[in-house]
């Protein structure tokens, strides 16, 4: 499906109404229920919220590697360009996975093969998507690529097996097969929290400069908001599947609205040293997916919940231009 008009012109990648379900041996679930996201050109979008609250499903379903035949998708549009990722036959999707959209993961080895050198594997990329490019060109460019994401000495690198790098090494070396085609959109899936913090803060900035550098768009997944702070323009928060804040990252930070993005934010060490107390936490944990109750999710743990929020799905609310908030706290007919 072509869309016939573009609502937002500045988005790049937008995600409308987006619901997965999952089905497991216990039934049905509903990982990801009515997500939306705007992605603009050359900016960085933060998703940020628990384990398990939908991040990676939103990921994976803008790249159409969900889990085959345990997922499917329910509902929703994916707008790239004008098309409907969703309605694209498989065949279109392999020429703009990795060429137009392209992911990173939290295990490296998720993404390499532990069998092949990293120099056939980055050389793999140019060849399936520049398949006119001749092999010596091929392995120009492949080294070149190494070199851009900061591996020294790439000629001996490409001869490497994955298992012979380093965790920090093997997390560029995915990088760079990512960023080999120049994509649009660089979708990085918690690509740091398996390395400690030197190094992690080394992929971050890689990341940063090479987003600033080529006018890339980002979409950043963590769990950790500092991250979220220090990296991205707009951030997303999600919790159980559902969007509960969006917003541009000072709002986010300086005024957040939802009482899940308050507790996360006064769970962060920095703000209550500052304040010189405890860290509070949110208390309860995430209702099952396979019971979740009517109304708001985080209800039952929300310090501000009334009756009205454990009878109606709180809508997304636009508090401020680009802020908005789903959350029966903010409904005006309150
Ligand atoms: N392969 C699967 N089979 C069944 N359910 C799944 C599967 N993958 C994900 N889910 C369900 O989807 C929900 C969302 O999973 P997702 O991986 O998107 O979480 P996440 O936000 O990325 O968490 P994390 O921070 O731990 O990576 C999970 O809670 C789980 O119930
Ligand atoms: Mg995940």
């Amino acid at each position: 499906m072509i869309r016939a008009q573009k609502e937002n012109k500045e988005a790049l990648l937008e995600v409308e109404d987006l619901v997965v379900a999952f089905d497991t041996e216990q039934g049905r679930i509903c990982a990801v229920d009515g997500v939306e996201l705007e992605l603009a050109k050359g900016s960085v979008l933060g998703i940020a919220g628990e384990s398990g609250c939908g991040k990676s499903v939103t990921a994976l379903s803008i790249m159409r590697l969900l889990p085959k035949p345990v997922s499917r998708i329910m509902g929703g549009r994916i707008w790239f360009k004008d098309q409907n990722l969703l309605d694209l036959p498989i065949e279109q999707m392999h020429t703009i996975r990795g060429k137009k959209i392209s992911m990173i993961f939290q295990e490296p080895m998720t993404a390499l093969n532990p069998v092949h050198s990293v120099g056939h594997q980055i050389m793999e990329v140019f060849h399936l998507h520049f398949p006119q490019m001749g092999s010596q060109k091929i392995r120009i460019a492949g080294k070149e690529m190494l070199e851009k994401v900061g591996i020294p000495d790439p000629d001996k690198v490409m001869k490497k097996f994955p298992h012979q790098l380093s965790g920090g090494m093997r997390q560029r070396v995915m990088i760079a097969m990512a960023l080999a085609c120049e994509p649009d959109i660089l979708i990085a899936d918690e690509p740091t929290t398996a390395l400690d913090v030197t190094v992690q803060a080394q992929i971050l900035d890689l990341i940063k400069k090479v987003q600033s550098d080529s006018a890339m768009s980002v979409i950043l997944i963590t769990h950790d908001l500092g991250v979220i702070a220090e990296n991205c323009d707009k951030v997303l928060v999600m919790y159980a599947g559902r969007v509960a804040e969006k917003a541009d990252v000072g709002p986010l930070f300086q005024n957040p609205l939802h009482p899940y993005t308050r507790g996360l934010l006064d769970s962060i060490p920095s703000r209550a040293k500052k304040a010189k107390t405890l860290l509070p936490t949110i208390t309860g944990g995430v209702p099952s997916l396979l019971n979740m109750p009517d109304g708001c999710r985080f209800a039952g743990r929300c310090p501000h919940a009334m009756s009205l929020c454990r009878r109606g799905v709180p809508e997304m609310i636009q508090h401020e231009s680009g802020h908005g908030v789903a959350c029966h706290l903010y409904a005006k007919a309150l």
